[in-house]
């Protein structure tokens, strides 16, 4: 896989999987927008990546709760067009569905689903002008399996399967292809402070015996993003070990 002569957008990649992705896509040569809620952290992340790969990296504020279209200009005017665009950012405000408040549910369908269609209508356009394109929506075992506790998260994350199986038959005349990644347990800052015996519980449901690392989902977003998926569009990758 090469990726040189591409700029790849991945939100919310400071860290976790984002942050797994961008540095595989810095190490086969792309150029790489690394977002996060907090520039700095976005700025060193990038810096890094630059230090170790020699890539172009650039380290940009991109914040769901805050004017998008506003962060999105400044990360254009910083690193020009997008040729991939990863829709990594997301969070979980877990609680059962008779205690969930209003909050709870409008805050995760606001990171999950409308940051990702605002940045994506955004970053788009630049991609119909260029007749190519590659988006990877990061999706969840929990949208298809659903979870007790997450039925915002798993509401988002069934739709932005939808999303992507929707966008893929509008984007598909332009050379775009618009696919999804679905995660499993994957060992990151989001599934950390989980109780032990939660976590026991899930590892007896994966045949491979193991949780993932952030590596294992970022090599299916590059196979996707690669040449070797041209004739691939509206599908989903599931990561899991086997557990779905
Ligand atoms: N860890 C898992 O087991 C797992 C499983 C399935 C899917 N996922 C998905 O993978 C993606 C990455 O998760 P992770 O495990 O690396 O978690 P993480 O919490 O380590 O990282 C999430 C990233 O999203 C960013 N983010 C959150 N809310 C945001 C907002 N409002 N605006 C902009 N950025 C925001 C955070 O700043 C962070 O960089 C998420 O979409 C998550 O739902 C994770």
């Amino acid at each position: 896989m090469d990726f040189k002569g591409k700029t790849v957008l991945v939100t919310g990649s400071t860290r976790g999987i984002g942050k797994a992705i961008a540095t595989k896509f810095a190490q086969k040569g792309a150029d790489v927008i690394v977002t996060g809620r907090n520039k700095g952290n976005a700025e060193i992340v990038a810096q890094n990546l630059k230090n170790e790969y020699g890539i172009n990296a650039f380290g940009c504020k991109l914040d769901f709760s805050e004017d998008i279209p506003q962060q999105w200009k400044e990360i254009e005017k910083a690193a020009g067009n997008v040729d991939i665009l990863v829709n990594n950012a997301g969070l979980t405000r877990d609680t059962l569905f008779i205690r969930m408040k209003d909050e709870d549910w409008d805050t995760v369908l606001q990171a999950n689903l409308t940051g990702t269609f605002k940045i994506t209508q955004l970053v788009v356009k630049g991609m119909i002008k260029k007749r190519w394109g590659r988006i990877i929506n990061i999706s969840s075992i929990i949208g298809f399996i659903g979870n007790v506790g997450q039925v915002n998260y798993a509401t988002t994350k069934a739709g932005l399967i939808g999303f992507t199986k929707s966008l893929a038959k509008e984007l598909a005349s332009r050379n775009i292809t618009v696919n999804a990644v679905a995660p499993g347990f994957i060992e990151t800052d989001m599934t950390e402070n989980l109780p032990a015996e939660i976590k026991e519980k899930y590892l007896e449901q994966i045949p491979l015996g193991r949780f993932g690392k952030p590596e294992d989902v970022a090599d299916a977003v590059l196979f996707l993003a690669s040449d070797m998926a041209d004739y691939i569009t509206g599908e989903t990758i599931h990561v899991n070990g086997g557990m779905y």
